[in-house]
C-alpha cells in the first residue's frame, strides 16, 4: 500500500505534483482571473481574518496571511489554536474564522473554531478529512483534496493547503478589488505550473540525500527565511524535529541578529530560504553574516542564480516561480531533507517517537 515507496512519508512527498492538480483542479478560471471555490460565504461580509490551526497547518495559515493581506488587504491575525481558544480574542461579526486542519479532529483547532463561534465569527474550514468533526461545525468548507495521508509528518497536506490559501487570497482579493484581473490571471497561470515544477524539485532527491549525509550528526539546525518564506522556514524546521529528533529553529532571517546569530558556529547548518523575491539581497546579506561566523549555508534558491554558489556551501535549485508561490516549490526540499536525516538515523519516519497523526486530546 506504499506503492513501492520504504515509508508512508516518502510515498506522500512524492503525490505532490497530483495532489496539487487535485486541490486546484476546476478550481482556476484563468480566462476572467479568478477562481471558483463553491463557497456560500460572501468576502465583502467579513473585514478582516483569524486563522485557527495547529502545527504544520497553522503554517498554512501564516502564509495565507502574507497572501491575504498582500493581495486582498484584509488584515489576519495567525495564531495556534490553543492559544487562540484561551486568549479571549476579540472577535465580532465580521471577524472571519478560517480552521485549517488536515484531519479535521483536532480538538485544539475545534475548540478555537467554537470559542470563535461563540462571539459571532463567520467560519470557514479549509479541511482534507471529508465528513470530520470540524466539517460539521463550519458555515463554509473549502476541501483541499490532498488525499489520505498517513504519515504522522504532514507533507502533502501542507501542499495543498498552501494551494487553498493562494486561491482564497485571490478569491478575495478579486471580491474586494484589491487584486487586478491581469495580477490574478499572471497567478493562476503560475499556480498551474506547479505540479510540473515541484516534479522537478522531487528529482533532486540525489543531492538532498548527499547534503543530509554531510550534515545528519550535527545536534542543531538553523532554518532561516523572510515573507512568504518564513512559514516554510517553520515548516522546515518541525518536520526535521519530528522524524529526526534533532533540535531545528526557525526565524525570520531578518530576526538573527536579534539573537539567534548567537548560536552560529562551524557546527551549525543554516538552511536558508533564498528564493528570488523583493527581499532577495537581504536575505543575501544574511547568508553573508551566517558565513562569516563559520555556519554552513544550506541554501533553497531560484534555478540560475549563480551569485548564491559563492556564498553557500550547498545549495538546492528550485524553479523559478511567482514569488508569492515559491513555498510550494521549496518546501518540498526541506521535506526530503528530513526524510533522508531521519533515515540515515535509523529513526522510525512514518510512526515518530510520542507523537500521534491527530491530536484529539488537549
Ligand atoms: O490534522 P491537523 O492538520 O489539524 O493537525 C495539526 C497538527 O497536529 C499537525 O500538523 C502536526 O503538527 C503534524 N505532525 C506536522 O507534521
Amino acid at each position: 500500500e506504499k506503492g513501492g515507496f520504504p515509508h508512508y512519508m516518502l510515498k506522500e512527498i512524492y503525490e505532490q505534483p497530483w495532489v496539487l492538480e487535485n486541490t486546484l483542479g476546476g478550481r482556476l478560471l484563468e480566462e476572467v482571473g479568478d477562481v471558483d471555490l463553491g463557497l456560500e460565504l460572501d468576502p465583502l461580509e467579513v473585514d478582516r481574518v483569524h486563522m485557527v490551526a495547529c502545527g504544520t497547518a497553522a503554517y498554512a495559515g501564516l502564509y495565507g496571511k502574507y497572501l491575504l493581506e498582500g493581495l486582498a488587504r484584509i488584515p489576519v491575525e495567525c495564531d495556534v489554536a490553543s492559544e487562540y481558544r484561551y486568549r479571549d480574542p476579540v472577535v465580532d461579526g465580521k471577524t472571519l474564522a478560517v480552521a485549517i486542519s488536515q484531519s479535521g479532529e483536532t480538538i485544539d483547532t475545534l475548540e478555537g473554531l467554537r470559542e470563535a463561534k461563540r462571539k459571532g465569527a463567520r467560519t470557514l474550514g479549509v479541511i482534507n478529512a471529508k465528513g470530520s468533526s470540524l466539517t460539521r461545525e463550519v458555515e463554509a468548507v473549502l476541501y483541499i483534496h490532498a488525499g489520505p495521508e498517513i504519515g504522522v509528518a504532514s507533507t502533502k497536506a501542507y501542499m495543498a493547503m498552501l494551494a487553498a490559501m493562494a486561491m482564497l487570497a485571490i478569491r478575495f482579493g478579486r471580491a474586494r478589488g484589491t487584486l487586478g484581473q491581469e495580477e490574478a490571471r499572471a497567478l493562476i497561470r503560475e499556480l498551474k505550473k506547479l505540479p510540473r515544477l515541484v516534479e522537478e524539485v522531487l528529482e533532486k532527491r540525489p543531492l538532498i540525500a548527499h547534503i543530509a549525509e554531510k550534515y545528519h550528526q550535527a545536534q542543531d539546525f538553523l532554518f532561516l527565511g523572510r515573507h512568504v518564506q518564513v512559514p516554510t522556514a517553520y515548516e522546515g524546521a518541525l518536520k526535521l524535529k519530528e522524524i529526526s529528533y534533532i533540535h531545528a529553529e526557525a526565524y525570520p532571517a531578518g530576526e538573527m541578529k536579534h539573537g539567534p546569530i548567537a548560536l552560529i558556529d562551524e557546527r551549525l547548518p543554516v538552511v536558508v530560504l533564498a528564493t528570488q523575491g523583493p527581499l532577495y539581497e537581504k536575505t543575501l546579506s544574511n547568508i553573508q553574516e551566517v558565513r562569516a561566523r563559520g555556519g554552513k549555508v544550506i541554501a533553497v534558491a531560484t534555478e540560475g542564480d549563480e551569485e548564491i554558489r559563492k556564498l553557500a556551501q550547498d545549495v538546492v535549485y528550485v524553479p523559478q516561480v511567482h514569488p508569492l508561490l515559491s513555498p510550494m516549490v521549496s518546501v518540498v526540499p526541506l521535506q526530503l531533507l528530513a526524510y533522508e536525516v531521519a533515515v540515515l538515523l535509523g529513526r522510525d519516519v512514518d510512526q515518530p517517537r510520542n507523537l500521534a497523526k491527530s491530536v484529539t486530546v488537549e
